[in-house]
């Protein structure tokens, strides 16, 4: 699916259906931090006007999933815990370059993968969710995920060679399967 060269281990799918409550709480966090990485992208590379537009309209919808899932929550009679952190999103940005440009790119190309494993992540529940209600909300997420993927990889296109930008998608792509082979399995949405 899109860059990803490993699928998510099927024994996460179990934990996660067990722990819908644990997984929407999660998952919050995961909708603020993709609008927070976005604006962070903008604060650090103003002067990429194209970068400043398309992550202003993807901050707004990573907000507005944001607050879709804090009304799943209150559904279910669930507030809002603190954000215990993603190891799955540290690794990745372990691998980001100190050094400018290829940091841009880097930063670009690990927000294309944050936004792809979630869409995995989110066909998988829209699938095996136990209740109608969770499978219905990680259908309707599914595809803005994708466009997401697709957005990050545009925008480096923009900025950067195109033959440089399928290199390090496909450096990243060996580095993100690694990490993803190395999860322990959590009722996390990156767990
Ligand atoms: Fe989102
Ligand atoms: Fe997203």
């Amino acid at each position: 699916m899109l860059c990803l060269t490993c699928t998510t281990n099927p024994e996460w799918i179990p934990i996660a259906t067990a722990n819908p409550d644990l997984i929407l709480l999660d998952h919050a966090h995961c909708e603020k931090k993709a609008a927070f990485f976005a604006l962070t992208m903008i604060n650090r590379y103003p002067d990429r006007t194209r970068l400043v537009k398309e992550l202003i309209a993807l901050a707004a919808e990573e907000i507005e999933h944001f607050a879709t899932v804090i009304s799943e929550l209150e559904k279910r009679n669930l507030t809002l815990t603190r954000d215990r952190g993603c190891d799955y999103a540290k690794a990745l940005h372990e691998h980001v370059s100190p050094n400018e440009p290829r940091r841009m790119l880097d930063f670009l190309i690990v927000g294309a993968f944050i936004e792809a494993r979630s869409c995995e992540r989110f066909s998988l529940l829209a699938t095996h969710a136990l209740t109608e209600d969770m499978r219905a909300l990680y259908r309707s997420l599914f595809e803005s995920e994708a466009g997401h993927y697709r957005l990050y990889t545009d925008i480096a296109r923009e900025y950067f060679p195109h033959e440089e930008v399928k290199k390090r998608l496909l450096e990243f792509s060996v580095i993100e399967a690694d990490i993803v082979r190395g999860l322990p399995n959590k009722p996390t949405m990156h767990g």
